[in-house]
């Protein structure tokens, strides 16, 4: 049985079905601080066995002892964490907390089961401004915010404990920008507030929510001056999930892995390919930079690709596509039921 934090979260849960999809058995942990009790009903709806869930939080040690007695966890797949950049710089206790925190209880109860094969959720944003693109993985690492800090506090973690216990078989999964939803339009990314990123910003404003997007910057040094990302379909990178753990599993070694599909893509491409999928037009103003944003970075995802057989397979259309697939039937996400 495989564990997943953060199960009801919006990767955690596209994975939970990467892994049914798989043949895989999954046990999910989530205290729904972002997410919503809804996604169970639908991923049960898709056919995943959901009896296995735990309402908990990732840092309450007893929760996560019962868990380990109840199921026979063989590998853990740790997402439950809190990743908004802006909100861990006005609240950098809150996110060391969580995040770091609810990783300490977590490898801790590991390994006092005897546990200790993981796959964990870093962000491409451990590289910060990036001195050559594409990123690889062995480029400079220069955390920013609160947050970046705490995943990079979560590798080296996981890295040492490996050092003192060549039991452990660690996977770092460094994420670049995860967008689009599951084709079935029932799963997908449901922000709470104003959406900090781009996608759900736009898919909010083509449902007509929102009245327009505003575009943080046309002035970078970018083909059309706005900020170039590399946008990844949530189900490739749920996949990748799968993968990092098939090697695991296999006994081969621990890795640290870019996730990302190697092409840059800018802003107003991206509006672009949303309105094609959509049919709605978005209405965009340009605004100033936002503080902290780089222009552009886009992954070197050739390792992956060497080591676990992984690519991302789905392109921009489809990642708009399903988001609009997703927002066009749940105008208020999981609330619309
Ligand atoms: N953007 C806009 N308008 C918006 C929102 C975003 O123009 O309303 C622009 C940004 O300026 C940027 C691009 O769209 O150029 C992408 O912005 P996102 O906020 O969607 O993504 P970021 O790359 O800034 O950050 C994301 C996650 C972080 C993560 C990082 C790297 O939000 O948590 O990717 O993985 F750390």
């Amino acid at each position: 049985m495989i564990l997943l934090t953060g199960a009801t979260g919006y990767i955690g849960s596209h994975t939970w079905l990467a892994l049914h999809a798989a043949g895989m058995r999954v046990a999910g942990l989530d205290d729904f601080s972002n997410s919503s009790p809804e996604v169970l009903r639908r991923l049960a709806a898709l056919g995943a066995d959901v009896s296995t869930f735990a309402e908990a939080d990732v840092g309450d040690r007893a929760a996560l002892d019962a868990v380990f007695g109840r199921w026979q966890i063989e590998a853990v797949v740790h997402f439950a964490a809190w990743k908004a950049v802006g909100d861990s710089v006005a609240r950098p206790l809150d996110y060391y907390r969580n995040n770091v925190g609810g990783l300490i209880a977590l490898a801790e109860a590991m390994q006092a089961h005897g546990c200790k094969t993981i796959v964990f959720s870093s962000t491409a944003t451990v590289y910060g401004q990036p001195r050559s693109l594409p990123v690889r993985e062995d480029a400079a690492l220069a955390p920013s915010s609160p947050y970046a800090e705490t995943k990079l506090i979560g590798e080296n973690m996981l890295h040492d404990a490996e050092r003192a216990d060549a039991a452990w078989r660690v996977a770092v999964l460094r994420y670049f920008n995860p967008v689009g939803a599951h084709a079935s339009g029932t799963i997908g990314e449901d922000p709470r507030g104003t959406p900090n990123n781009l996608m759900p910003f736009v898919a909010q404003v083509a449902v007509g929510k929102r009245a327009k997007l505003r575009v943080f910057g046309n002035d970078y040094d970018t083909a059309d001056g706005t900020g170039v990302r590399d946008y990844l379909h949530v189900e490739d990178l749920a996949e990748g999930h799968v993968a990092a753990l098939r090697h695991l599993q296999g006994g081969a070694g621990s890795l640290t892995v870019n996730l990302g599909t190697g092409h840059g893509v800018s802003v107003l491409e991206l509006v672009r390919a949303f309105e094609r999928a959509s049919g709605r037009a978005i209405p965009c103003e340009i605004a100033p930079r936002r503080a902290g944003d780089v222009a552009a970075y886009y992954a070197d995802p050739a390792l992956a690709e060497r080591l676990l057989g992984w690519k991302a397979t789905r392109d921009l259309d489809a990642m708009c596509a399903d988001s609009w697939r997703w927002q066009a039937a749940n105008p208020d996400g999981y609330a619309t039921v």
